[in-house]
């Protein structure tokens, strides 16, 4: 099986332009262009390391996990179960237990709305959520509202796209019971203070979920830190398989919610007359899991941690710095998000020409970008446009990269003169 093996100097100096060997799939020509790869706010690439653990799982390890005596079925659950070991260090839980295998971060936030909204939420109780939340941080609640009768709260956001911590100061209330906040918008870029918003959320009685889909894979995370109730995220944003992400949840809490789906593994004794539950984290995790996605996701953080997730986030935020820079200065280009905070996203539009048709003309280019609506409707609404164009970046995109943007954008805008 082929080892993680990234280039770092012996001066801790990453090299990044040799990482990007890592991922054959930037090395291929998409219509005549050398691929440019801005869409990782959607998914990231996979590198070989991962695809090669991968790989090897299938031809050699895969049997299935937690229910076999022999020993194929053994070594499956002992590699499936290694990553939650992973995630605990790579995120800093307190406990291996705390971590909870989901398919990604829109299945995490249904299990807690379903699991903690249906043992904690009563008519008139409120959630409060942020205007830039994403659909699968809006419709999980809005659906359990409804069960529940419980009421959602949104807190604005600036023109900058930054939240406007005095509102929600101000919606906090003795009937919030939960916070659910994206911890970066994948729209705008912002980064949330995410400690901050927690330890009002506390004084208030209230509990916190931290949507880290877009700061998982670009930053360090420390949910003790933080000290959020909930923290989400999703293996494919990270160098890992689609199918596969983590709910984090502090034990005592995980511990008296109920389980969210029924069937194998999550049961302790199934008679017809009553079913007793498994414990924590496995109550939560019904029927045959994403064995080999679950092995790939410890694989890729092994790879990230490799790199270090201090030494991906300085670089990012670098990109990030430069794009800003050097996209300021085409004509007619107007930022969507222009927080202080920002990580790892740009988003922006023309009144002259649609996002899809930018999108569409980069791609022509060999350029990859997301247009649309990035399932944040209301926030592009708070913005009263439709759709932008975002370029979301990882550690293995260069400044290259953002010049090849640039010049696309400029070959776009000659459309349109
Ligand atoms: N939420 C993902 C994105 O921002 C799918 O593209």
């Amino acid at each position: 099986m082929s080892k993680v093996d990234v280039s770092i100097s012996k001066a801790g100096t990453v090299d990044f332009d040799k990482i990007r060997e890592d991922f054959p799939v930037l090395s291929q020509q998409v219509n005549g262009h050398p691929l440019v790869y801005l869409d990782n706010g959607a998914s990231s690439q996979m590198p070989a390391q991962v695809a090669d653990r991968l790989d090897y799982y299938h031809r050699f390890e895969h049997s299935n996990v937690h229910r076999g005596i022999h020993t194929l079925s053994q070594q499956a659950t002992d590699e499936y179960e290694l990553t939650r070991k992973k995630i605990q260090a790579f995120i800093n839980a307190r406990h291996s237990e705390e971590i909870i295998y989901t398919t990604g971060t829109t299945d995490s936030i249904n299990l807690v709305a379903n699991s903690f909204g249906s043992l904690h939420f009563k008519e008139g109780d409120e959630i409060i959520l942020s205007q830039m939340e994403h659909h699968a941080n809006i419709v999980p609640w809005q659906m359990i509202a409804e069960r529940t009768g419980a009421i959602i709260k949104v807190i604005p956001v600036d023109d900058r796209g930054d939240l406007d911590m005095e509102a929600y100061k101000n919606l906090l209330a003795d009937k919030t019971k939960m916070v659910a906040i994206i911890h970066v918008s994948n729209a705008l870029g912002t980064v949330n203070p995410a400690k901050e918003i927690t330890d009002l959320a506390h004084e208030s009685g209230a509990a916190v979920l931290i949507d880290g889909a877009q700061s998982a894979p670009h930053q360090v995370i420390d949910v003790q830190d933080i000290d959020c109730d909930f923290f989400t995220f999703s293996a494919h944003k990270m160098c890992g398989p689609t199918g596969f992400g983590i709910l984090y949840g502090k034990k005592e809490i995980l511990d008296e919610m109920p389980p969210y789906r029924g069937g194998g593994d999550m049961i302790d004794k199934v008679s017809f007359e009553e079913t007793t539950y498994n414990v924590t984290p496995f109550k939560f995790e019904a029927g045959t899991p994403p064995i080999a996605a679950g092995i790939g996701l410890g694989s890729a953080v092994d790879y990230l941690n490799s790199i270090g997730m201090d030494e991906i986030s300085r670089r990012e935020h670098e990109l990030v710095a430069y794009g800003v820079e050097r996209l300021k200065r085409v004509d007619g280009l107007r930022f969507i998000g222009e927080s202080e905070n920002r990580a790892s996203v740009i988003s922006f539009v023309f009144d002259e020409i649609h996002a899809s048709d930018m999108g569409t003309l980069l791609d022509k280019r060999g350029i990859a970008v997301r247009t649309g609506h990035h399932c944040a409707q209301p926030i592009l609404r708070r913005f009263n446009v439709p759709a932008t164009t975002r370029a979301s970046l990882s550690f293995y995109n260069s400044k290259e990269d953002i010049d090849r943007l640039v010049d696309g954008i400029e070959y776009v805008k000659s459309f349109f003169e």
